[in-house]
């Protein structure tokens, strides 16, 4: 059976390894184990019988901005729209938070593009280059591109308890 939702803290040590798989072969930015933890409120995963085989997250940058980072599915279970799913999933929460917009830098732009995401220009978000890949080692040899999805943040939030007025 396959599940997408959020992220439990007993996942990090499995999106790690995820990440790490990808990342050691050039595919994606390294995380820390620790930066996975104090994260693991960003990340969605996809489970197979329970188990990891899919992740991502939506980090907030501002007000009106989010970036998917580290997305990764697990290769023996690639083309299965599990990719898909866990964008969706990260665009649904991006959605309910009234965000205008949803960016990722990525070495995959044609997946972005078919989840409707468009190319753009990485100073776009100068708050994500002047912030953190001025400290990227790749910063001036960087090959990553950017996409971004418009939103128009018009959504608004569901809320999860109704709240009941007991003043009348
Ligand atoms: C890129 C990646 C996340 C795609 O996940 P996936 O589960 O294999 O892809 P999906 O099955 O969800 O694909 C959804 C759609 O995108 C298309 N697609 C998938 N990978 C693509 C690519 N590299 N280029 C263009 N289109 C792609 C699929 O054909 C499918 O199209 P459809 O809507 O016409 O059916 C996955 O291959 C991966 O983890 N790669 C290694 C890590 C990586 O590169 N991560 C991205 C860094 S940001």
């Amino acid at each position: 059976m396959i599940v997408v939702e959020s992220a439990r803290i007993a996942d990090a040590q499995a999106i790690h390894e995820l990440v790490t798989h990808w990342a050691d072969r050039g595919d994606m930015l390294h995380r820390p184990v620790a930066e996975v933890y104090e994260s693991i409120r960003d990340f969605k995963v996809a489970r197979i019988d329970g188990e990891v085989v899919a992740c991502g997250s939506l980090h907030i940058m501002g007000p009106d901005l989010a970036e998917i980072r580290s997305l990764a599915v697990r290769e023996n279970v690639q083309g299965k729209r599990l990719g898909a799913a866990i964008v969706e999933a990260c665009l649904e929460d991006a959605r309910m938070l009234g965000l205008e917009r949803v960016f990722a830098l990525t070495y995959r732009p044609g997946f972005f593009e078919r989840q409707g995401f468009r190319l753009a220009n990485v100073m776009e978000f100068p708050q994500k280059v002047w912030n953190e890949c001025v400290r990227c080692p790749f910063f001036t040899d960087c090959r990553e591109v950017a996409v971004v999805l418009d939103l128009g943040g018009k959504d608004e939030a569901v809320p999860v308890v109704q709240a009941v007025d007991r003043s009348s």
